[in-house]
C-alpha cells in the first residue's frame, strides 16, 4: 500500500470562496484523493482556513467583530460549505492553531541558528493618525507603475504588479482613510533567500522532471532572476508572534511573522492538529526519519501559488536543516473565468460556494468543474455549458441509463438480478470496450489529468448506453426472456460499474446507485478484476432497487433566472 499525502491550497478566511477557489484546489485535491483512496492507497489530505494577515484583520474590522471572533465563525462557515461539497478533508485546520504557532517559530528559530535569518531596517509606511505601521493591504494610494488610484499596497489590481507599499503615490491608511503618512525605520526579519539559491535549484532539478510545465516553468523563472531575501515578520497583532528560543523576541514585541511564512507551515501544522484529534501519527508523514520518506507528497494550488511551494516554503524546510518531506507533485491550475471574466460579489459577477450549493447539489458544480477544470488554461463558466453539461452527461447519459436499467428489471424480473442466459456479440463489444477504457480512466487519474478522467468517465457510460441499444433486452423480451435476461443482467452491472467510476466526481449520485444496487463497500473500488467479472459481479439473484432521480435536468427558465441573479451572458 502507498501513503499518499495531499494538500490543496488554504482558502483565505476573508469570505466565502467562488467556484473558482473551488475548481482550482480544493476540488481537484478531493477527486484524487478519493481516487487514490479507491485504488486501496493510504491517504491522508489536508486542507485548512489561512488565516493570518491584513486582509482578515480588515474583513473583521468591516464586520464589526474582533479578528479571533471573525475567524472562528468565517472558519465554521468554510468547514459547513466544504462538508455541503462533500470535500473529504481527514483534517480541515486552521492556521491560527496552536500547532502551527509552534511550528512556525521553530522553524524560524531553526533557519536563524542555520545562518539564515537576519534582523534589518526597513523603510515602511506609518499613519499617525492611527499610531501604526500600515503593511501591505494597511495602506492604498496611487500605482506607481499603472496610476490606478485604489492600488493596494502589497499588489495593484489595475495592473497586477507586486508593489513595495512604500512606493505608493499618494498613500493613503486603509484602516482610517488619514493622508497623514510617513516612512519611517522599523526593524524587521528577513529570510536569506539569496544564500539557498544552489541548494534550491539543485532540489527544484531533482523534481522538476516530474513537475508539469506550468509548474516547472514558474519555478525556473524565479531562480533565474535570482532569489531575493525576503521579509518575514510585519508589524500587525494578529498572526503568529515573533519570537526566538521560546521567549518574545527583544523588540519584536509588536510584529508578527507574514502570512506567507506560516501558512504553508500550517500543512504541518494541521497534520498535528489532526494527530492531536484522533490519535494518528503526524510525523509518519512529515518526517523522513520517522516514516515519511515513503510518503507521495501531492500539492494543489491555483498558479498564482506555485512559486510560494517550489521556492519559498522548500526554503523553510531545507533550510531548517531538519528531515522534513518536500513536495513531489505538484498540480497547478489556471484560472476558471467567470465568462472570461474575473469573479467579483460587488459587481454580481459568479457564483461563490454557499449560492452554488443553494441553487443546486454539490455533484452537479462538482461534475462541471472537473470535466471543465483549468487545466491547460484558464476556462470559463457560463451557464450555457453548465446547463448542456449536466443535462446531457448527468441526466442523460448517466442517469437515464440507471433509471431505465433498474425500472426494467424491476418490472420483468422481479426487482432481481436476472440468472440466465449466456453472454454473447453484444456482450463481448462491451466487455472489449472496458478492457480498454478502464485502463486509460486509471492511466488519466494516475497522471492527474481531471478533464481525461471526466471525459472517460463519461465515455464508459456512454459506451454502456451504446450497449442497451445494440442489446435491446426489452425488444428481445417478446421472443426469449432469457435473451432479454443477459441484456437486463449485464445492463445491471454495468450501473454498478457506472457508480464506482464516478465515485471520485459524483459521490452522492455515486453513493445513491450503489446501495439500490446492493454493491458492498469492499466491491466498490477502482481495482478492478478483467472486465469479463465486472460484468457478472452482482450475485445473480441478488434484489436490486431503482433509485430516486440522480440528476434533474436544468430548464431554460433556471438559467435565465440564474443570470439575472449571478451575471453573465
Ligand atoms: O492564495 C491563497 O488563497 C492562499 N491563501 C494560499 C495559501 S496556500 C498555503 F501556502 F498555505
Ligand atoms: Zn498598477
Amino acid at each position: 500500500m502507498a501513503r499518499i499525502l495531499i494538500t490543496s491550497a488554504l482558502p483565505y478566511i476573508n469570505g466565502v470562496k467562488h467556484l473558482g477557489n473551488l475548481a482550482g484546489s480544493m476540488l481537484p485535491a478531493d477527486v484524487f484523493a478519493r481516487f487514490q483512496r479507491l485504488m486501496g492507497e493510504e491517504v491522508l489530505f489536508i486542507c485548512a482556513t489561512d488565516e493570518h494577515g491584513t486582509p482578515a484583520e480588515l474583513a473583521a474590522v468591516e464586520a464589526g467583530q474582533s479578528v479571533e471572533e471573525y475567524c472562528l465563525e468565517q472558519h465554521e462557515i468554510q468547514a459547513r460549505i466544504a462538508k455541503g461539497f462533500q470535500l473529504s478533508f481527514d483534517w480541515f485546520g486552521r492556521s491560527s492553531s496552536q500547532a502551527n504557532r509552534e511550528l512556525t517559530q521553530a522553524f524560524a528559530d531553526r533557519l536563524e541558528d542555520a545562518g539564515l535569518i537576519e534582523e534589518r531596517t526597513s523603510r515602511q509606511v506609518y499613519s499617525i493618525d492611527d499610531g501604526r505601521f500600515l503593511p501591505d493591504r494597511y495602506v492604498e494610494g496611487t500605482c506607481p507603475s499603472c496610476g490606478y488610484e485604489k492600488a493596494r499596497g502589497d499588489q495593484c489590481d489595475g495592473c497586477g504588479r507586486l508593489l513595495d507599499p512604500v512606493d505608493l503615490i499618494n498613500p493613503y491608511s486603509a484602516v482610517s482613510g488619514s493622508r497623514r503618512v510617513e516612512i519611517r525605520d522599523t526593524q524587521h526579519l528577513f529570510l536569506l533567500q539569496s544564500r539557498m539559491q544552489d541548494r534550491i535549484r539543485a532540489w527544484v532539478d531533482e523534481r522538476a522532471g516530474a513537475w508539469p510545465q506550468l509548474t516547472s516553468s514558474i519555478a525556473y523563472k524565479w531562480l533565474d532572476e535570482g532569489l531575493q531575501d525576503r521579509s518575514i515578520t510585519r508589524d500587525l497583532s494578529w498572526g503568529v508572534p515573533v519570537s526566538r528560543n521560546g521567549h518574545p523576541r527583544p523588540g519584536f514585541e509588536t510584529k508578527v511573522y507574514y502570512v506567507w511564512f506560516d501558512a504553508p507551515i500550517e500543512y504541518i501544522g494541521a497534520t498535528r492538529e489532526w494527530a492531536e484529534a484522533t490519535g494518528g501519527n503526524w510525523e509518519r508523514w512529515w518526517r523522513t526519519d520517522k516514516g515519511a520518506e515513503d510518503v507521495t507528497y501531492v500539492e494543489f494550488m491555483g498558479k498564482d501559488n506555485v512559486a510560494f511551494h517550489t521556492v519559498s516554503f522548500p526554503a523553510t524546510l531545507l533550510g531548517s536543516g531538519e528531515p522534513w518531506k518536500l513536495v513531489d507533485r505538484l498540480k497547478a491550475f489556471n484560472w476558471l473565468t467567470w465568462y472570461g471574466g474575473k469573479f467579483s460579489t460587488s459587481q454580481k459577477r459568479g457564483v461563490f460556494m454557499d449560492a452554488a450549493l443553494e441553487l443546486l447539489p454539490a455533484d452537479y458544480w462538482r461534475w462541471f468543474l472537473t470535466a471543465n477544470a483549468p487545466e491547460g488554461s484558464d476556462a470559463p463558466f457560463t451557464w450555457e455549458a453548465f446547463q448542456n453539461s449536466v443535462n446531457s452527461d448527468l441526466a442523460n447519459v448517466l442517469g437515464n441509463f440507471v433509471n431505465r436499467i433498474t425500472r426494467y428489471a424491476q418490472s420483468k424480473f422481479d426487482g432481481r438480478v436476472p440468472l440466465e442466459g449466456e453472454p454473447g456479440a453484444d456482450e463481448a463489444w462491451i466487455e472489449g470496450e472496458l478492457a480498454q477504457r478502464l485502463p486509460a480512466l486509471i492511466a488519466h487519474y494516475q497522471a492527474m489529468d481531471f478533464r481525461k478522467a471526466a471525459a472517460e468517465t463519461r465515455a464508459i457510460w456512454a459506451a454502456g448506453n451504446e450497449y442497451l441499444t445494440r442489446a435491446e433486452p426489452w425488444v428481445k423480451y417478446k421472443t426469449s426472456v432469457e435473451a432479454s435476461a443477459v441484456g437486463v443482467r449485464t445492463g445491471l452491472n454495468l450501473a454498478a460499474l457506472f457508480g464506482v467510476i464516478a465515485q471520485p466526481i459524483i459521490p452522492a449520485a455515486a453513493e445513491s446507485i450503489l446501495s439500490a444496487l446492493g454493491v458492498p463497500p469492499e466491491a466498490r473500488s477502482f481495482r478492478f478484476g478483467d472486465p469479463r467479472s465486472c460484468l457478472d459481479a452482482l450475485p445473480r439473484g441478488s434484489a436490486i432497487t431503482a433509485p430516486p432521480v440522480l440528476f434533474a435536468k436544468i430548464e431554460d427558465t433556471q438559467t435565465a433566472d440564474w443570470r439575472v441573479r449571478f451575471g453573465g451572458g
